[in-house]
């Protein structure tokens, strides 16, 4: 199993199963688009498909998600001549080494995942049966996401704190592996950005798509102005000094602004700026950095062959390491030709 080139590989998926909002993009395209600039790596990032059906059973769901995630990170900018970037599903050694990992995978180790744990939890307290409404792929969703990033020798995984769990299980199942086969793959390590990760959302928590929270990235204009009235603030005047650090309207100022502009609006809220007053210049800051992405997704949103083309280039690099990976993992584990 060959390392494919001395460069660092850093891979990330992004489950397909809704619209991307501000938090995706502070928190995870912005940060890897960025990264992906860098010489020194080789990124990989890719849309987690196969992930989105343990989350949701609309195709139709499914399908426009896909679309739009990737124009999302097209538009953004995201150099796919330098970036690996593929659908999961075009992939199909990934469900091969799924199950090659699976047999070596403690069921114990998948009953502690969190993701898991949670649902039963959630069982236990409406009083249903732990198992109610819990599909195995919910229950081995952390070896797919190992076979995602074993399968590429990836060095280093950006994540979310809640994906950290998973990055380690990867680890885990891989030095079983190894152990058990002399394989050599990579021990991968999660890069976890606690201060991006936690844009908050209209009602101030964390900006979910579980908290029905988000403001979509890509809004139009009007609605993206309307949104941003949406959220959530106290009952202070204008005139009266505001707490920057509590208000979600300061905290996704930050995350658009840089320091100079964070220290002014800073001050402005000490001196008490109205609600929307700065929700407006809020407002403004958003759409002026989001106005060409946005006029480019869209324009990808209405040629979806641009992007399968795309994809479907992503697809044939990948595979091209991923042939490989699984050609040497099948003698390993003794599936070979007899002769
Ligand atoms: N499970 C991840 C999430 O929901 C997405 C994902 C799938 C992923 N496969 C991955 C992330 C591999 C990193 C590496 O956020």
């Amino acid at each position: 199993m060959s390392n494919f080139s001395g460069k660092k590989r850093v891979l990330t998926g992004i489950t397909t199963s809704g619209t991307p909002h501000l938090g995706n993009y502070v928190g995870a395209i912005r940060p890897a688009i960025l990264a992906s600039k860098s010489d020194s790596y080789h990124a990989y990032f890719f849309l987690a498909d196969y992930h989105a059906l343990i989350k949701t059973q609309s195709p139709r769901l499914v399908h426009q998600s896909t679309l739009e995630v990737a124009a999302a990170w097209l538009a953004l900018g995201l150099d796919t001549e330098k970036v690996t970037f593929y659908r999961q599903s075009d992939i199909p050694e990934i469900q091969e080494l799924t199950w090659f990992l699976s047999c070596v995978t403690a069921k114990g180790l998948m009953n502690r995942a969190h993701a898991y744990k949670n649902a039963v939890q959630g069982n236990i307290d409406i009083g249903e049966d732990e198992d109610f409404a819990i599909n195995m792929g919910l229950f081995g969703y952390p070896i797919l996401m190992a076979a995602d990033i074993l399968m590429f020798n990836a060095h280093e995984v950006p994540v979310g704190q809640d994906q950290l769990q998973h990055v380690e299980m990867a680890r885990d199942i891989a030095q079983r592996f190894n152990y058990i086969f002399g394989t050599h793959f990579v021990l991968p390590k999660a890069q976890v950005d606690k201060d991006l990760s936690l844009l908050r959302g209209l009602d101030g928590r964390k900006m979910s798509k579980s908290y029905n929270n988000t403001i979509p990235l890509f809004l139009p204009e009007k609605q993206l102005k309307k949104s941003i009235n949406k959220i959530k603030t106290n009952l202070l005047e204008p005139g009266e000094g505001k707490d920057p650090d509590s208000s979600a309207v300061f905290q996704i100022w930050k995350a658009f602004a840089n320091g100079q502009q964070t220290e002014e609006m800073r001050e402005k809220f000490e001196q008490g700026i109205g609600w929307g007053e700065a929700k407006k210049q809020l407002f403004h800051l958003i759409n002026t950095q989001l106005k060409s992405p946005r006029e480019r997704y869209y324009e990808l949103l209405e040629n979806p062959e641009k992007v399968e083309c795309i994809l479907n280039q992503g697809a044939e690099r990948a595979r091209a390491e991923s042939r490989k990976m699984i050609e040497g993992l099948r003698d390993a584990v003794g599936i070979r030709p007899l002769s």
